[in-house]
């Protein structure tokens, strides 16, 4: 097992990768704790939680609401939870970032933890310390950044997932190399069918590169206000894709990656030979190149994107596979941009 910390404001984090769910309690303070999970996951990792009230939530993107949340906080005072208490998310993304939110709320905040069970959770998700909800149709429109005591990144959950979920968690993995890794991602060029296969080694290395990198950039810009900004390479296009056309996250950031990777070559800052190179990993990871969305549903969802700062928008873009560069565009130019290297 391995252990990386996370420093944040809110104080630090400890990701440990490779430790078991089963050893769980280890890591819980001494007080009342609470388990936040859905109905899979307990079904399938129950007979692994530590002897805890579970409050159990839906899933899927739509219970990702302050509906969801109320619904909790009204569970937790049945449970008589009171300041002293902590919560533990168990489960993929939607469980971790509505338990982060419901335990920085509730009482004005009480300490929590997380066991991640998806790829994509180990990855990202549950990594960073932003938790927070969807509103008014918007992604994580309401949160905040509070950092989890601990976060358990068990590999032996993975093989549980759906391949397509499983591929989704590859699409940040293969997000975190291009943007700071050229090594990683020609690792995971050199061994995609067993990163698919879920071959321990090639896993294992995988999430702690991906942890490693978020943890630093986090630690350095824990509220997003310069580096840390990197880390979303191809979601803003993923963001757009994702509310048009509702596939998975990950597939979103997955075609949102190779609009940006285009846009990057168009402005002759990403060479060709790169490009085909990004396109030719996703392809091996069975992850979408391109989805059915008309470049106008695209620039209208664009237009929409919360994170604008009035009209001006920070795109991130490559200059080579494993560095990015973040770039301001005002919307116009673009939506120009966009359309002009859209297929
Ligand atoms: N919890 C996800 C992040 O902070 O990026």
């Amino acid at each position: 097992m391995e252990t990386l910390n996370i420093h944040g404001v809110s104080g630090d984090s400890r990701i440990l990768i490779g430790e078991s769910l089963a050893n769980l309690s280890a890591y819980l303070p001494s007080k009342p704790a609470v388990i936040i999970t859905d109905a899979t996951v307990r079904k399938l990792y129950g007979h692994l939680f530590p002897p805890l009230a579970v409050i159990e939530i839906g899933s899927g993107e739509e219970i990702k609401t302050i509906d969801t949340v109320c619904r909790i906080y009204t569970a937790l005072m049945e449970q008589g939870l009171d300041r002293t208490g902590f919560v533990v998310g168990i489960g993929g993304g939607i469980v971790c970032d509505i338990a982060g939110f419901v335990a920085s709320t509730y009482m004005r905040g009480i300490d929590f933890g997380f066991a991640a069970t998806t790829l994509l959770a180990q990855v990202d998700a549950s990594v960073g310390g932003k938790n927070g909800v969807n509103f008014g149709g918007f992604k994580n429109m309401v949160g905040v950044f509070n950092q989890p005591r601990f976060v358990i990144c068990d590999p032996h959950l993975l093989s549980s997932l759906p391949r397509r979920e499983l591929c989704c968690g590859f699409a940040e993995i293969i997000k975190h190399a291009l943007i700071s890794n050229a090594d990683m991602f020609a690792f995971i060029e050199h061994n995609s069918g067993r990163a698919l296969a879920l071959a321990r080694d090639v896993i294992e290395r995988l999430v702690h590169e991906s942890v490693a990198l978020k943890a630093g950039i986090v630690s350095r810009d824990e509220k997003e206000a310069g580096e840390r900004r990197k880390l979303n390479f191809g979601h803003t296009f993923g963001h757009a894709i994702e509310a048009v056309s509702g596939i998975p996250h990950g597939e979103a950031v997955s075609a949102g990656m190779v609009i940006a990777a285009r846009l990057s070559a168009a402005r002759g800052m990403l060479p060709d030979a790169d490009l085909q190179r990004i396109c030719r990993l996703l392809a091996a990871m069975d992850l979408p190149r391109h989805v059915p969305v008309t470049v106008d549903a695209l620039v209208d969802a664009l237009q929409k994107d919360k994170k604008r700062a009035r009209d001006r928008i920070h795109v991130i873009l490559l200059d080579a596979i494993g560095r990015a560069v973040v770039q301001t565009f005002d919307m116009r130019e673009l939506v120009k941009a966009v359309t002009e290297v859209y297929i």
